[in-house]
């Protein structure tokens, strides 16, 4: 009979940690890592035919679920009429046109394969642009794993940065400065030393990677007026928010443009896409209009292209932004009542169709050093016990649930329950 175990104990042999994305391995919650075979929906099933309802949705691309119809027929005639080409094509022009259309900060658009490659290049053309060779990136945001961004606090005050993985250079690490998120004074700090030096800021406006950490506004405003005031671009990483919350992202809901924006998840529909995009004396500096190379065999491939654009014209067709607001905003209601009569009453943080629960906090969770500690120990019961209520949530304390337009009113209203009773049963260790 197949099972997860003699799954993972093969996949062990042939892979590092029997995965190919660190998170899927289970370590942070532990146990053996569960193997899908299907999806629909707002549903996952595994190889022994357990069904859960999945609120990771392959970390966030599905923003109308599995398998949706609509994705679905667009996929399949990508499909038949071939699936990459390798030379200009009408579909990337079309989802490009789309996109600069909704998304006026959007002007000029470059599609890669990966969120890492969209911030890799945003910043190369950052550094093109000014001349300059250090990146701000903030403490408590992720941006992928282009060396320069596997990055953490140093010992100097003004934002040194060290290497976090293995194999990242000094001298790499050494270009990127790192700041504490929600900090003024720190931020000032770090461009009143290096101003003229700064390249780019990188910022998740909506930071979705340790948690969800819901940033002042005026925060956003005073990083962004440093940003002019030193000649340094700002960099929206939107690959997470972009497409998720409205159609025009954080950047339209704060009302700030940004230099450079970066997309993925939601706008390839579920296939492996990324971009970076911006005004377009910046963006005409990417080869071959200007001399900042990058380029990828699979750039824009025709399935990404024409899965994504049917699910951006899908949701906005069906006022699916609303619609997400509406609906989990009265599933994240539903948890916050039946959590009320925990012994430690649990937090639930929402922004859109993203939701963050967590261990009681004294405010609001802005940045990593505010997560309770404990936080973890108690998500790892609280995870096992939703799974073993047919709930699946991303695997990690660290990562954020995702709502699709797959989660009807009943499907959150099972789910609510499930997690209410698994919440009760992972109190008490
Ligand atoms: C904000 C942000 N930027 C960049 C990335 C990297 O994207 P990818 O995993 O497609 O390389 C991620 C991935 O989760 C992300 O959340």
């Amino acid at each position: 009979m197949i099972d997860h175990a003699s799954l993972y104990a093969r996949a062990l042999l042939v892979a590092p940690g029997g995965v190919h994305s660190p998170v899927r391995a289970f370590h942070s919650v532990g146990g053996l890592p569960i193997f899908m075979e299907r999806a629909s929906g707002a549903t996952l099933t595994d190889v022994t035919g357990r069904t859960f309802i999945d609120f990771c949705q392959s970390f966030g691309p599905l923003v109308l679920g599995h398998r949706d119809p609509d994705v679905h027929v667009a996929a399949v005639q990508a499909l038949d009429d071939g699936w990459t080409f390798g030379c200009c094509e009408p579909y990337s022009l079309a989802l490009a046109e789309w996109i600069a259309g909704n998304v006026p900060w959007a002007e000029s658009i470059r599609f890669v394969s990966s969120g890492t490659e969209a911030v890799m290049s945003a910043l190369r053309v950052a550094r093109a642009v000014t001349g300059r060779s250090l990146v701000l990136k903030f403490d408590g945001c992720y941006h992928g794993h282009a060396d320069g961004m596997l990055v953490k606090a140093g010992s100097g005050l003004a934002g040194q940065a060290t290497a976090s993985s293995a194999g990242v250079s000094a001298a790499v690490a050494g270009e990127t400065l790192i700041v504490a998120l929600d900090d003024e004074a720190a931020l000032d700090r770090a461009f009143d030393t290096h101003g003229g030096e700064i390249a780019a800021a990188i910022v998740e406006p909506l930071p979705a990677n340790y948690g969800l950490l819901p940033q002042r506004a005026d925060w956003l405003r005073h990083l962004e007026r440093r940003c002019r005031e030193a000649g340094s671009l700002l960099v929206f990483d939107e690959v997470i928010s972009g497409f998720r919350i409205g159609k025009t992202g954080m950047a339209g809901l704060l009302g700030i443009r940004p230099d450079l924006v970066t997309f993925g998840k939601v706008i390839g529909g579920g296939f492996p896409v990324g971009a970076y995009a911006g005004r377009r004396a910046l963006m005409d500096r990417v080869a071959p209009a200007g001399n900042v190379y990058q380029a990828g065999t699979l750039s824009a491939n025709p399935v990404g292209m024409r899965a994504g654009l049917a699910a951006l014209t899908k949701m906005e067709t069906h006022d699916g932004w609303a619609v997400l607001e509406r609906r989990a905003e009265r599933f994240c209601a539903e948890l916050v009542d039946g959590f009320a009569n925990l012994l430690k009453p649990l937090c639930v943080v929402r922004q859109g169709s993203i939701f963050w629960i967590h261990t009681r906090a004294a405010g609001v969770v802005r940045r990593p050093d505010a997560i309770p500690a404990g936080n973890a120990e108690w998500f790892s019961r609280f995870f096992h016990a939703a799974i073993d209520r047919g709930v699946y949530l991303p695997p990690s304390s660290y990562e954020v649930g995702f709502i699709s337009m797959a989660h009807d009113a009943q499907t959150l209203e099972t789910a609510a329950a499930a997690l209410i009773d698994a919440a009760h049963a992972a109190e008490a260790p």
